[in-house]
């Protein structure tokens, strides 16, 4: 595992920010369905994994792990959803509970690995929860590192590539080791919810954590908080402001961050499809080069993110977290004999051409998402 797996991050949807631990082989199925459905798998959108609360209540006398009640046969949805041309992911923690209360993988990794692949699971989320029961208090990275380090042994001995994702709040700073314990994305950051103090406090907070993400090993700011959401109760529209969501997706693009649709796939409406389904905006996500958006500006509650991408270009974020409309002049040296050339990428169009500089209006919240060839 690790090397070529995750050459640009994972998109696709996971069961936990809208269904929480009451996800059901249903649910997963019919998710699955609304993303081919829907069109967002043709737009990259290809996993589908399903979070904590899928586990049974004890292990069998061999010490297998099976599903409980709720989902029938792993195996059989693991092919359903390959059919479908879709990837399977799945859940587990390191100790002997996962973060809901359901059975984790202590004592059992390998066991565990190897009934992953018999299910033919494409991705693994790998908690923390009740881990740090059994390391009595010892915070060392030594203690932090080794259950990520048995569970990547486990999964480097299966005959199959499945996607290590490292679930570790970014305790010991998580992004300097992530990629040694072969791990394709680690956690940053505590849990998000649909807020804007949650969203920004998270998404604003990445700056010192860009040199550590590559092709294979991202920074995971956590999932999208868009469409209906809940974490199975109250399933309700995203409490983010149309400007916060355009926010969002823009941040999480150049932070090259892992990208899961977090909500009810059956209830997509009209907005978060168009959100989902800009190709210029996922394309800088998906850029190949896989270099994060450093920080260059932060005053006045303006921030400014720029982004190599592979084709010379450059992404360009002009992130405004005041709560009014606020102006910002952007300037731009000019190549040498060269024209640029200034690109809007969510209305897909250029806004302006051979100039040194470029007045934008940014919305409360909002952002001007920009790519720049020529400069
Ligand atoms: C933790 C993780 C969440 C989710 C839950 C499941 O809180 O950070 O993303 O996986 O556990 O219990």
């Amino acid at each position: 595992i690790g090397a070529k797996l995750a050459l640009t991050p994972p998109m696709g949807w996971n069961s936990w920010n809208c269904w929480g631990l009451n996800v059901t082989e249903e649910k997963v199925k019919s998710s699955a369905k609304a993303m081919v459905q829907s069109g967002l798998a043709d737009y990259g959108w290809n996993y589908v994994n399903v979070d904590d609360g899928w586990q049974a209540a004890e292990r069998s006398p061999s010490g297998k792990l099976f599903p409980n009640s709720k989902f029938a046969d792993m195996k059989e949805l693991g092919n359903v959803l390959h059919a479908a041309g879709l990837k399977f992911g799945i859940y587990s923690s390191p100790g002997a509970k996962t973060c809901g209360g359901f059975l984790g993988s202590l004592g059992h990794e390998k066991v565990d690995a190897d009934t992953y692949t018999a299910w033919g699971v494409d991705y693994l989320k790998y908690d923390l929860c009740s881990y740090s029961d059994n390391t009595a208090g010892d915070t060392t990275l030594f203690a932090q590192q080794k259950p990520y380090k048995v569970m990547g042994d486990a999964l480097k001995l299966q005959h199959r590539d499945i996607v290590y994702s490292i679930c570790q709040y970014g305790i010991r700073d998580v992004w300097k080791w992530g990629k040694a314990m072969d791990g394709n994305l680690w956690r940053t950051t505590e849990d998000i919810t649909d807020t804007w103090a949650s969203l920004r406090d998270i998404g604003f907070s990445q700056a010192d954590r860009s040199a550590y993400a590559s092709p294979g090993g991202w920074n995971d700011p956590d999932m999208l908080i868009v469409g209906q959401v809940g974490w199975g109760e109250n399933l309700h529209p995203s409490n983010l402001t149309p400007y916060e969501q355009y926010a969002h997706i823009s941040l999480w693009s150049m932070l090259s961050a892992p990208m899961l649709i977090g909500c009810d796939m059956s209830k997509l409406d009209a907005f978060t499809l168009n959100l989902l389904k800009n190709r210029e905006v996922i394309a800088l996500d998906q850029d190949t080069l896989g270099k994060q958006a450093i920080r260059t500006v932060n005053t006045g509650g303006i921030q400014v993110w720029e982004k190599k991408l592979s084709d010379g270009g450059l992404a360009i974020g002009v992130f405004n977290l005041n709560d009014k409309y606020c102006r910002y002049n952007l300037r731009l040296t000019r190549k040498k004999n060269a024209v640029n050339i200034i690109r809007d990428v969510w209305i897909q169009k250029d806004i302006k051409k051979n100039v040194g500089s470029i007045s934008l209006q940014v919305a409360p919240h909002g952002v001007k998402l920009l790519k720049i060839t020529g400069s």
